[in-house]
This record gives C-alpha cells, structure tokens and sequence, in this order.
C-alpha cells in the first residue's frame, strides 16, 4: 500500500467512526427525549379505539394488545396502575372474584375518557373466575400476582341454552402471563387459583357490533362431548355457576 493510499484508507475510517458516534449520540438523545406519544397507556388506548371503530378486527386487537403486553415492563405496570393502593385492605371473597375499578394517572396524549374499562381480579387459593362466554365485548388478562389454571374455548355456536364450543387453550400461567377473548377467538375461559392470592388486570373494551355485551355462565363439567373434541355446554344462573366453580370442594 502507498502512503497516499494509506491514509485515504485511515482518513476513510475515521470519517465512518465519527459518524458511528454520531449515530450512537443521536441514538442514545433520541432515547432520553422519547416522545410521550410511545407510552404504553396511549397505544393501548388506540388499539381500543381502532376496535370500536371498526378498522381492526377483534383477532387483530387480540394480536396487537398481546404483543404489547409482551414489551410493557411489569414493574412499570404496578407503578402506573399504583398497585400497592389498589390492593390495601382488599377483601377476597370465600366464592369466586372480586374486583376493583383501576385509574391510570393524568398522561400527554392519553384523553380523559378511555376507549376501554379497567380492573384488577382478585381471588383465593382454590376459587376461579368461573367458566363462562362473552358476546359483543373482547378483553385482555394480564397475571399480576399469583398463579392460575386457565382454559379458553373456542365458540362454535350459539344454541340458545347451550353453547357448541371447542378446546383452544389449556395451561398453568403466573406473573406476567397473559390471555385474552373476543368474539372471534378463545371466547370462553375459565381461571381456576392454584396460590395462595392472585391478581390479573383486565383491559375491557364492551358493546362491540353496536350491540350491548353479555355473559353465558356455562356449566362445562357437566358438557356433552361431541366429535372433533366439541363440548355441548348449557348455560347456568350465575348464582348456580358460582355454587359449582366459584370455589373448589373437596
Ligand atoms: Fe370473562
């Protein structure tokens, strides 16, 4: 190599290194001054918005919120739903749930009337959110604390006092482990506790298809089992729902 080659050659890398280190100063300013615009909180919202407005289908809104609920940090999560309060003096039930309304803090970008409802699920070893179905409504179930046994089925049809559903997910889930429902996918769940306590936050987006929601309490462990794994389930009075799967009998 000539020297006038040599130093094109070192003048070459120096060039590329400094603008390297801009990229990276650039990068790493970009970082500190993220838009607020990026908060978890406001794209949630959004996805909601696009559900209610019809330009993403519930699947779609299953995909996104789950994939988002994947990145969120959990840490970050409590803080910003100030979980500690919410569960101060919180008296679990002996049958099934109780809930508590969550409120997210003032935020840039994030309106005042939310395209979604929040809550917190508590619940006692050996309880469940009981087996049940939704129409018109989608939601989303993050584990905040604890651990469950959870099944989803899929909703095959609708026969008035019986719904024709059909196994999709069966599995032990803890912190930060997520599921969720619509319409169109894994419509029916059922969480059984298996700790001591558990909590999930549920994102909530109601009366979809310009219809009102509802919820079919369904009596699955007394389901009739068709062919290709099908069940065929009745619907129960959710005080008889309760009784048989709000709390475990030994
Ligand atoms: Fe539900």
């Amino acid at each position: 190599m000539d020297r006038r080659h040599f130093s094109q050659t070192i003048l070459k890398s120096l060039i590329s290194l400094s603008l390297m280190e801009t990229l990276i100063v650039n990068d790493l300013v970009g970082k500190k001054a993220k838009p607020i615009t990026d908060h978890w909180a406001i794209r949630l919202n959004e996805m909601c918005m696009d559900l209610r407005k019809e330009t993403i289908s519930q699947t779609q809104w299953q995909q996104q919120i789950e994939a988002l609920l994947a990145q969120i940090s959990l840490e970050d999560l409590l803080s910003f739903i100030d979980f500690n309060k919410l569960i101060k003096g919180f008296e679990f039930p002996d049958l099934g749930v109780k809930t508590k309304g969550v409120r997210f803090p003032q935020l840039e970008g994030l309106p005042e009337n939310l395209a979604f409802y929040r809550k917190i699920f508590g619940v006692k070893k050996g309880r469940a959110i009981i087996p049940h179905g939704h129409k018109n409504m989608t939601s989303a179930h993050l584990v905040l604390q604890g651990s469950f046994d959870l099944k989803h089925y899929d909703k095959m049809e609708d026969q008035g006092s019986h719904l024709i559903i059909k196994p999709t997910i069966d599995r032990h889930i803890g912190v930060g482990d997520y599921s969720s429902i619509s319409d169109e996918k894994d419509n029916i769940h059922w969480f059984k506790t298996t700790s001591d306590y558990a909590f999930t936050f549920d994102m909530i987006v109601l009366d979809l298809n310009g219809e009102s929601y509802d919820i079919d309490n369904i009596d699955l462990l007394a389901g009739e089992k068709l062919s290709d794994d099908r069940l065929r389930v009745k619907k129960m009075e959710v005080m008889d729902a309760l009784k048989k799967y709000g709390k475990e009998h030994h």
